[in-house]
């Protein structure tokens, strides 16, 4: 309570009493003694008088709102123009009673007080909320990290495993199609189609293998793991899509490179399925310490509500991979010209990568079972 006048300020807390408010109060009249109150603890509310003899009721609710904005501050004083008083409400006073009319009091305390708790709890839901989505998205940071090293642990096991007994499978077979009598051409003929057939197989398995997840990505770095897949794309479905870049490193980044590589995936699928394109650019450039991926297609053109449509999971699956990595994706697209995926991802050497967030999110849960 900022008020000079004892008689005011115990005439003030028997009416808190009377009211039914439950108080204890202490009154200061001076600024110092006020800063230093508020510093102790902010009080759930401040009760100041308008004009003090040693300090000024505008300065008090001004330090107020720096210190403790969200404490109610009511006024309880003398004469208050109307002016005078809507300005005050206008800085952040909660509410104004004049002590001639002291019966305002109880109900504009109660008020205030309900007020407040109901935004300490709006503000509680919110910071809820807010942990809640946070969580979600490390969770999906952590299921795609996992599915993407489930995909890389498949795909050399099928490429090494799988090929190599082929390839030795091949091996044998020709030996001992050398061994066979001239005689025997039937049986040659039949053993050469045989080792065709484990070439086409060879060539499956590798296939597969890539798909799951190329190893040139790891390898031979992300342009080429794009011209690879442009190239397949071209094969694949007859629409033209080249790959431009200035770029002359490697880039070996592999958390960077799996963002855009799957990114770049995504957005052919999404040609191939919705763009009715012929023709796909894609351009990849440094841009402001960021690596940036251009992905343009002649198609029909996505609209402003195919884009902003929550229901998209596979926009918003490229969406997360980029924010994951403090990047992010804007789409655009022209009626009728095509559409514009954009990928920008900042280039950080120190960037935590995916597998440090899994292991340190895996450190602070507690292991359950096995
Ligand atoms: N290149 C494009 N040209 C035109 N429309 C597009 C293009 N890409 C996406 N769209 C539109 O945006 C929508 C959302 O795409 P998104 O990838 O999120 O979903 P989807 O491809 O329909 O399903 P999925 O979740 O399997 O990817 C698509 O349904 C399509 O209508
Ligand atoms: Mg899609």
């Amino acid at each position: 309570m900022l008020e000079d006048n004892a008689a005011d300020a115990e005439l003030i807390a028997h009416t808190l009493r009377e009211g039914g408010i439950p108080s204890s109060n202490r009154r200061v009249e001076t600024k110092p003694d006020y800063v230093r109150e508020l510093e102790a603890g902010p009080p759930d509310m401040i009760l100041s008088d308008y004009e003090l003899p040693a300090f000024d009721g505008y300065k008090a609710l001004a330090i107020a709102q720096k210190k403790c904005p969200e404490v109610p501050f009511i006024f309880v004083t003398g004469t208050l123009g109307e002016e005078v008083a809507i300005e005050t409400l206008k800085h952040g006073a909660t509410d104004y009673v004049i002590k001639t009319r002291l019966s305002r009091l109880v109900p504009s305390v109660q008020r205030a007080l309900r007020e407040a708790q109901e935004r300490a709890e709006r503000k509680r839901a919110e910071e809820g909320l807010r942990k809640s989505h946070e969580q979600l998205r490390a969770l999906s940071v952590y299921l795609q990290y996992v599915r993407e090293e489930e995909q890389t642990r498949i795909a050399r096991e099928v490429h090494d495993e799988l090929g190599q007994a082929l390839t030795g499978l091949k091996l044998d077979l020709s030996r001992l199609s050398g061994q066979l009598p001239k005689h025997l051409k039937p049986q040659i003929e039949r053993m050469d189609l045989m080792s065709t057939r484990i070439d086409t197989t060879i060539q499956t398995v590798r296939r597969i293998a890539s798909e799951l997840r190329p190893g040139m990505l790891d390898d031979l770095g992300l342009v080429a793991a794009l011209e690879w897949q442009a190239n397949e794309f071209q094969t694949r479905t007859g629409i033209a899509c080249e790959v431009t870049t200035m770029l002359e490193e490697l880039l070996l980044d592999q958390d960077l490179n799996t963002a855009f590589f799957r990114i770049f995936q995504e957005t052919l699928t999404n040609v191939i399925r919705h763009a009715a394109a012929t023709r796909v650019e894609v351009l990849l450039r440094k841009e402001a310490g960021a690596l940036v991926m251009e992905i343009r297609d002649n198609g029909r053109g996505i609209s402003e509500a195919q884009i902003s449509n929550t229901k998209s999971t596979g926009l918003r699956g490229m969406r997360e991979r980029a924010a994951a990595l403090g990047g992010e994706v804007d789409i655009h697209g022209w009626p009728g010209k095509g559409t514009t995926v954009t990928v920008g991802i900042p280039l950080r050497p120190a960037r935590k990568s995916a597998k440090r967030i899994h292991e340190d999110s895996h450190r602070r849960r507690p292991r359950d079972g096995a």
